[in-house]
């Protein structure tokens, strides 16, 4: 009696089982070269996917966040972006305004700047480094005070968004 294959719940089956049912069965003896072969298509396959799904992500949220290039005005006047006290002077924090990744700086104690996190190269989401801003994709590096490219491959400096201080808090323009 030869039973129809059943891959879809081959989770629970024994190797031999699936050994047995491949969906490439050689036409010989199976080699240890024919497996490894197989095992290297099936395994590219994989990377490719993963590859593929991941990059697609990033650049469609660039997009759909990164469209204001000049001069961001994501929230309503007064919109608290973070408490003064959490932004390190020389660093930068990262927060959130709508939804959307900035990162509040403190250049020089009691100077803040806000820029959006996303980077300007492909999207990646861009983190406070070392006196600088870091993105952790292709190592562009943006500059404290200005969101200016320090090295890229970003091409253009991050957009600004423009905070004043209110009282204890960093707030929008
Ligand atoms: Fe930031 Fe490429 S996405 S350097």
């Amino acid at each position: 009696m030869s039973t129809s294959t059943t891959q879809a719940t081959a989770q629970g089956a024994a190797p031999a089982q699936r050994a047995a049912s491949a969906p490439h069965p050689p036409p010989g003896p199976l080699t240890r070269r024919a497996l490894l072969a197989s095992a290297g298509a099936g395994a590219g396959a994989l990377v490719l996917t993963a590859c593929s799904g991941g990059g697609g992500g990033a650049g469609s949220g660039t997009a759909a966040n990164g469209g204001g290039s000049s001069g961001t005005a994501a929230a309503p006047s007064g919109t608290v972006v973070t408490p003064t006290g959490d932004v390190p002077v020389g660093g930068a924090v990262s927060v959130q305004v709508d939804g959307a990744p900035y990162l509040v700086t403190q250049p020089k104690e009691g100077t803040f700047e806000a820029f959006s996190a996303i980077c300007t190269h492909q999207g990646c989401t861009v983190a406070p480094g070392d006196g600088e801003l870091d993105c952790p994709c292709h190592g562009s590096r943006f500059d404290l005070s200005t969101g200016d490219v320090i090295a890229g491959p970003a091409p253009s400096p991050l957009p600004r968004l423009d905070v004043t201080v209110s009282g204890t808090d960093v707030v929008t323009a």
